[in-house]
């Protein structure tokens, strides 16, 4: 299903609270809660109200286990901009999770390491039952995670190569294309398919055409995004004008 709100700020406050509300309800039953976990400009407006529903409503995080999608390669987590630092800037140094609960791929492997790495990084989810639910934005190639096309639908943890436009849109943040890496480390189509809610968000109308592709187009591993058609519990949630393209 496709949910558009007036604007991001609504949309985001909305995901916060289902997220608050899975936490709680674990919390209940003294079970951990699994996230799976987004960066980029999209989910910020979530962790800032995760964040402020921590500080001002007591929401505790002591039970809440993340996985972030992805990381590039090669990086060191104290980089600036490391999704290390951008998840600690943005949610983990102002709530109460326990350091060792946060999971994001390791840029600083050797490259024969890490096959096994992403292994266990799929195995670690695989234990805990699943990821409950998982957040994800949409990049302009189509990407879920940083699976570029090509990507197979039933892909896991493993390194890739990152699109020219991928890089061209992170070229601002890295002062330049060319310091963008090549690579990254990310989870794949198949491992996003097994949460049991999936909640991809996109705002702007710089999104619109992605987004009409990837909610009303030809399911196609050129659009990587078109094979959460296939999910049932899948939501896309948008602002207007991210969704004016659609039908
Ligand atoms: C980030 C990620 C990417 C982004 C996508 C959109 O962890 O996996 O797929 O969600 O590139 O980025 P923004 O939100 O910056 O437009």
């Amino acid at each position: 299903p496709v949910s558009v709100f007036e604007n991001p700020k609504i949309a985001s406050i909305n995901v916060a609270h289902r997220i608050a509300n899975l936490i709680k309800s674990k919390q209940a039953s003294n079970a951990p809660a699994v996230l799976g976990l987004a960066t980029g400009v999209t989910p910020i407006a979530v962790y800032s109200e995760l964040v402020r529903l921590h500080k001002e409503e007591g929401l505790s995080f002591r039970n809440v286990i993340t996985f972030n999608l992805d990381e590039y390669y090669p990086m060191q987590p104290n980089a600036a901009q490391s999704y290390v630092t951008f998840m600690n800037e943005n949610l983990f140094d102002h709530i109460d999770i326990d350091k060792n609960n946060v999971h994001i791929p390791d840029g600083t492997l050797p490259l024969e390491e890490i096959p096994a790495f992403c292994l266990d990084y799929e195995k670690k989810i695989g234990d805990l039952g699943g990821l409950d639910i998982q957040i994800l934005g949409i990049g302009r190639t189509g990407h879920i995670g940083f699976n570029e096309p090509g990507s197979a639908p039933n892909s896991g943890t493993r390194l890739v190569t990152l699109d020219d436009l991928t890089r061209r849109d992170a070229a601002r943040d890295f002062g330049g294309k060319s310091f963008v890496p090549t690579k990254a480390i990310t989870m794949g189509i198949g491992t996003i398919f097994k949460a049991r809610e999936i909640i991809l968000m996109a705002w702007s109308r710089k999104k619109a055409s992605i987004i009409k592709k990837a909610v009303e187009g030809e399911i196609s591993g050129d659009v990587p995004a078109t094979f959460l058609q296939l999910s049932d519990n899948v939501e896309f949630i948008l602002d207007e004008p991210a969704a004016s393209d659609l039908t």
